[in-house]
């Protein structure tokens, strides 16, 4: 690799470590298996050291990933929460054995704990009190969760005990036990939400919630690994967190000490497997030299402590063979392979069926029926393929071949330039996507009608009742609750809510409709410029380019939604039906919720000018301020804020609020 093609990687992979970082901590949505992100990191690593004049103080490299979110006062860490260097051989365990004994004198002893997969919190006591909790952050700072963490029952608020520090801090890994996470997924896919991809994200997830009642009732549990402070009860590690035990705090009796490497290789060993019974998620074991000397004889890098190393275990992979692919079409048309596997057990539970992503994943793993395959759990529910055992191929077996036509609908499929899915181009007629129309309508930010679920449209569909929306309206009594699995009560439940969403102000309806790239936002800037259907329906599409925030494929798709027939007609019978298609004697409310509040708007933004946030402000009952004072109460922060703005909202602790927030806080979002 030359200087130039090593920029450019460098480039490359520090822009898709960053996303990765932000899709696992910020939105607990990680799309890729911690092993493969490993790999990424591992690859960079290698790069910059290898070229080390690209190295620079923001690379990921140096810095952990931050979790931080706007909603929750950020606190300074007394101590940084390092992240931990991590390895996946029993080779590199024992060469960081052998940099530990280079450094230290004598005998060395680890403590090797399992290494707990949730999100880690670091509590601060004052006097046998809990003072606050923090999340890691970004290592330097993080997110004051304290009203969260003092829900979770096995937390102790107090504590009393002997040798107790006047100030210490517990560092712990907020869990989700995989019975309740189970649970929580099954009710929220009763309720129509998405499903939380793992505990860990369950987790942490559920420490930000902004309402503690919510967190109260997820059944989280902590488990502690770490007690800092100045005056500790002992110089072993080891010894400190059995102390904690008899503080209360809840300190898992895996812990091992271990007196030479053989025995924390035996350690490791020994869970691979058994840590599938345990009640929790756990990824791998975390060995650490038990005494504090030598602790602090060997220091820490910028990003982690040279103390301490996590071994990580391989996300599982189990062989099984490929029977045959099915490929399934989506709400919105997407078509995706999914694989039926001779039933095989992994990581606990039995597996049938794997994902296969797309056409190009196929293709790369060059895939056969009848091949042996290897699948792995990666970050998602849904296990994948990760590989083909090609030496056991039967001679003669079939490639797996990617359909042509819709198996649906029979139309034949569209891959459009630069997009990984294949898709039904029949949207109107294919029945998932008619269903999926449908089940968009009645959902919660739509029409929000109740008691209709994915089953429910799914039987109303077969039998014939509903095939379009229009169709709701025309339901009569007896029709529900003839249905399997529904009666009488259900049944009125359904009709009540459906005539209640009549009442549904017009902006909502215009969502609910369906219309490609308009979404709630969208809709209501729609709904602001032409207060009708009617006037929106007869706008061509330079009329509708000429409003802020309305591009050509917008437009378009507009313009094509209604020069369609069947939307018009299903439109029609919707008016007859009663439901709102205009703002007309919809008073808008005026607003109260920034009562009270001054605003200094600073910065550039995207939504809306500068003169209409300032009007938003005012609608709201907010006081629009030119300069930031101690009484300002937040700052709307737009891109390019001043840094002497910056500099004083920082010396006041004032709080910067992106526009999107700030839309989301006067209900525009
Ligand atoms: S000790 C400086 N012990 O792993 C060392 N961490 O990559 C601090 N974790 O953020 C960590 N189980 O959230 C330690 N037994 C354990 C752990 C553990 C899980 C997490 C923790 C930390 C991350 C490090």
């Amino acid at each position: 690799m030359n200087r130039e093609e090593a920029k450019e990687r460098i480039q490359l992979l520090r822009k898709e470590i960053t996303e990765h970082n932000r899709l696992y901590y910020v939105l607990n949505q990680p799309v890729i298996s911690d092993f493969e992100y490993d790999l990424l990191v591992r690859e960079l690593e290698g790069i910059e050291n290898a070229f080390p004049e690209f190295i620079t103080e923001d690379s990921p490299t140096r810095n952990v990933g931050s979790d931080i979110t706007r909603e929750f006062r950020q606190v300074e860490h007394k101590y940084p929460m390092l992240s931990l260097g991590n390895t996946y051989s029993f080779e590199e365990v024992r060469d960081f054995h052998e940099r530990v004994i280079r450094s230290v004198e004598g005998a060395v002893e680890y403590v090797c704990e399992l290494k707990f997969d949730g999100a880690s919190i670091s509590i601060t006591y004052l006097r046998g009190r809990m003072q606050s909790a923090v999340t890691r952050g970004d290592g330097t700072k993080g997110d004051d969760v304290t009203v969260n963490v003092r829900t979770i029952s096995s937390i102790p608020v107090t504590i009393t005990g002997e040798h107790v520090p006047g100030e210490f801090i517990m560092r712990g890994e907020i869990v989700f036990p995989r019975s309740a996470f189970n649970a929580l997924n099954e009710e929220r896919s009763r309720e129509g939400l998405n499903q939380f991809a793992n505990p860990r994200n369950a987790a942490s997830g559920t420490l930000k919630i902004l309402d503690p009642s919510v967190v109260a009732s997820r059944k989280l549990e902590c488990l502690f690994y770490f007690l800092l402070g100045e005056d500790l009860p002992s110089g072993s590690h080891y010894e400190n967190l059995k102390e904690a035990t008899r503080w209360g705090f809840n300190v898992p009796d895996t812990l091992r000490i271990c007196r030479n490497i053989d025995e924390v290789i035996d350690f490791i060993n020994y869970w691979e497997t058994r840590r599938d019974s345990l009640p929790y998620d756990t990824d791998g074991v975390v060995i650490k030299v038990n005494s504090l000397e030598h602790q602090a004889i060997l220091g820490t890098t910028a990003k982690s402590p040279r103390w301490a190393i996590a071994y990580k275990y391989k996300a599982e992979q189990a062989l099984t063979r490929l029977l045959s692919v099915a490929f399934q079409v989506g709400r919105t048309g997407a078509v995706t392979p999914v694989a039926n596997l001779e039933p095989v057990l992994l990581a606990g539970t039995t597996v049938k069926r794997a994902s296969l992503h797309n056409a190009d994943q196929i293709s790369i793993l060059d895939l056969h029926l009848d091949d042996m395959v290897y699948v792995e759990k990666g970050g998602e529910i849904i296990p994948k393929i990760v590989g083909v055992d090609q030496d056991s191929r039967q001679i003669g077996s079939q490639p797996v071949r990617f359909i042509d036509t819709c198996p649906e609908c029979g139309t034949k499929l569209v891959r459009n330039e630069g997009e990984a899915n294949h898709f039904c181009p029949n949207y109107l007629h294919c029945p998932p996507q008619i269903k999926g129309r449908i089940e968009h309508f009645i959902s919660r930010k739509a029409m929000d009608i109740e008691g209709l679920g994915e089953e429910t449209v799914d039987l109303l569909f077969n039998k014939g009742l509903v095939k379009n929306v229009a169709d709701l309206y025309d339901l009569k009594p007896g029709q529900i609750a003839s249905l399997e699995r529904l009666g009488p009560k259900s049944e009125s439940n359904i009709l009540n809510s459906i005539r209640e969403s009549l009442n549904v102000p017009y902006t909502r309806v215009l969502f609910a409709l369906g219309i490609r790239h308009v979404g709630e936002t969208v809709a209501k800037t729609i709904a602001a410029r032409f207060r009708s259907i009617d006037e929106l329906m007869n706008s061509a599409s330079e009329t509708l380019t000429g409003v802020r925030e309305i591009g050509p494929k917008i437009a378009a798709s507009i313009v094509s939604y209604f020069s369609d027939e069947e939307n018009i007609e299903i439109i029609k019978r919707l008016r007859e039906a009663g439901l709102q298609f205009s703002l007309e004697g919809e008073a808008v409310p005026e607003g109260s919720v920034l009562e009270g509040k001054t605003i200094v708007i600073s910065g550039v933004f995207t939504k809306h000018s500068r003169e209409e946030y300032a009007g938003l402000i005012e609608k709201n009952g907010g006081k629009n301020a030119s300069s930031i004072s101690k009484n300002t109460s937040f700052i709307l922060a737009g891109g390019n804020m001043g840094p002497s703005k910056r500099e004083k909202a920082e010396e006041l602790g004032i709080k910067l609020m992106p526009e999107e927030e700030f839309l989301g806080m006067i209900g525009e979002e």
